[in-house]
């Protein structure tokens, strides 16, 4: 078998002005900065006084292959305006961490070194702003912070997070910095096309699990990573995502709701009354189709007579088939997926007609069941289209925007 393709290098070609503020949360800005160039991007780190305090400018060009500006006097510019060179190339700056006095200073358009005063000067059209507070809770909390941020944002700053936990200063709240890889992806994310803006996407992941008795149950080899893929994808192209989740242990892509579920009956009991509330539906799960039509209370032991159990299996309800038999006015736009080991197209147009879905997305299932890369064929009534082999966040992204274009003529 061919391995696997390269997951994407989601910001290349991107520049990034990543900005250090005071705070012991400078220690994770080491790991952003690797972070950011692993995904491609070129990162120039402009640090304040106070972030030298808790990290060395060494550290940090070491990191990015280029050296960093500290002062608005730096003589390298040709033109010595660090201030404006640095912005003029940047497709956005990052401030992580930002502190609470750093917000302020955004927040009154003070200039007094050279972070606050590129930030201020950055042509605000072209040059977004992302800022990542770090700070104690108490101050997180101050009615000044909150203002100051809520200003920041009217303002046109994106502020990511901050996050919720254990803080440097022993206390536990909200006020930390997001790990690296949050602000990286919240990154990511901001760099996708907003395709479905305003939409609501419900998606069900993953294997389902049927109890035989307290210790066993019939499942398969789904590990959810397509349909949590899909909710990224959907996420990222500004929908509100729900994500229905069979037993997998895979990290909630941020900003998605998760719902988890064990069984077939569970899953669907999530699904169909959450239908309506919901434009798109995209049935990723490998729901199992049967279940032991009654669970043993206690662990099937053997009989001592070399005696198999046997087992009468019952049929799980059909969680795709009946959404799209929901009432037209309540029934979202709804995708199906085909796992197959053969006949692809066949059996793909198949489930499309059975199930009454307008767009059913076929995959050869032992082919990718557990792997990143996935090849996908869609099937509508336009006719069929692949989507070649490519890791799967490559592919949601692709199929977001195929989705995209058949809803707008919703
Ligand atoms: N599906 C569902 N509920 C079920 C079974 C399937 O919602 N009880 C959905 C799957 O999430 C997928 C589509 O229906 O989107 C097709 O699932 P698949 O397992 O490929 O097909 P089945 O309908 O189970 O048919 P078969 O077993 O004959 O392939």
């Amino acid at each position: 078998m061919s391995p696997p393709p390269a997951p994407p290098a989601d910001l290349q070609g991107r520049h990034i002005v990543l900005g250090l503020s005071g705070g012991i949360a400078c220690y994770k800005a080491a790991e952003l900065a690797r972070e950011l160039v692993k995904a491609g991007a070129t990162v120039q780190v402009v640090m304040t006084d106070a972030a030298q305090q808790f990290i060395t400018p060494v550290t940090m060009q070491a990191l990015t292959n280029r050296p960093v500006f500290t002062s608005q006097w730096d003589a390298r510019p040709a033109n010595a305006m660090a201030h404006i060179e640095l912005s003029r190339e940047a497709d956005a700056i990052v401030v992580a961490p930002a502190s609470a006095d750093f917000i302020a200073q955004l927040v009154q358009g003070r200039a007094a070194e050279l972070l606050p005063l590129l930030c201020l000067a950055r042509p605000i059209e072209r040059c977004p702003l992302l800022v990542a507070p770090a700070m104690n809770r108490e101050m997180w909390a101050h009615p000044a912070t909150q203002r100051n941020v809520a200003q920041l944002r009217a303002d046109g700053a994106r502020v990511l997070g901050p996050g919720s936990g254990d803080q440097a200063c022993g206390e536990v709240g909200d006020g930390r910095m997001l790990e690296a890889e949050e602000i990286r992806d919240e990154l990511i994310a901001f760099f996708q096309p907003k395709l479905l803006a305003g939409r609501r996407v419900l998606i069900t992941a993953g294997p389902t699990f049927e109890a035989i008795d307290p210790v066993r149950g019939i499942t398969n080899l789904s590990s959810g990573k397509m349909g949590f893929a899909l909710a990224r994808a959907c996420a990222e192209a500004g929908a509100t995502v729900t994500l229905v989740a069979g037993p997998v242990h895979l990290a909630t892509p941020r900003g998605v709701q998760r719902v988890n579920v064990t069984s077939a009956r569970q899953m669907h009991d999530a699904v169909v009354p959450a239908a309506k509330a919901h434009d798109v539906f995209i049935a990723t799960a490998a729901v199992a189709d049967w279940r032991p039509a009654s669970m043993n209370e206690h662990k099937i032991k053997k009989d001592g007579k070399k005696q198999a159990p046997t087992f009468e299996l019952t049929e799980n309800p059909d969680i795709l088939a009946t959404v799209a038999r929901l009432p037209v006015a309540e029934r979202p736009w709804c995708v199906g997926f085909a796992a197959e080991s053969q006949d692809l197209a066949r059996h793909a147009r198949e489930k499309l007609e059975r199930k009454g879905v307008p767009l059913v997305v076929g995959n050869l299932g032992p082919a990718t069941f557990g792997r990143d890369d996935n090849q996908l064929l869609l099937v509508d009534a336009r006719g069929e289209r692949e989507l070649p082999a490519a890791d799967k966040l490559t592919l949601a992204r692709a199929l977001v925007a195929e989705i995209a274009e058949r809803m707008k003529s919703r």
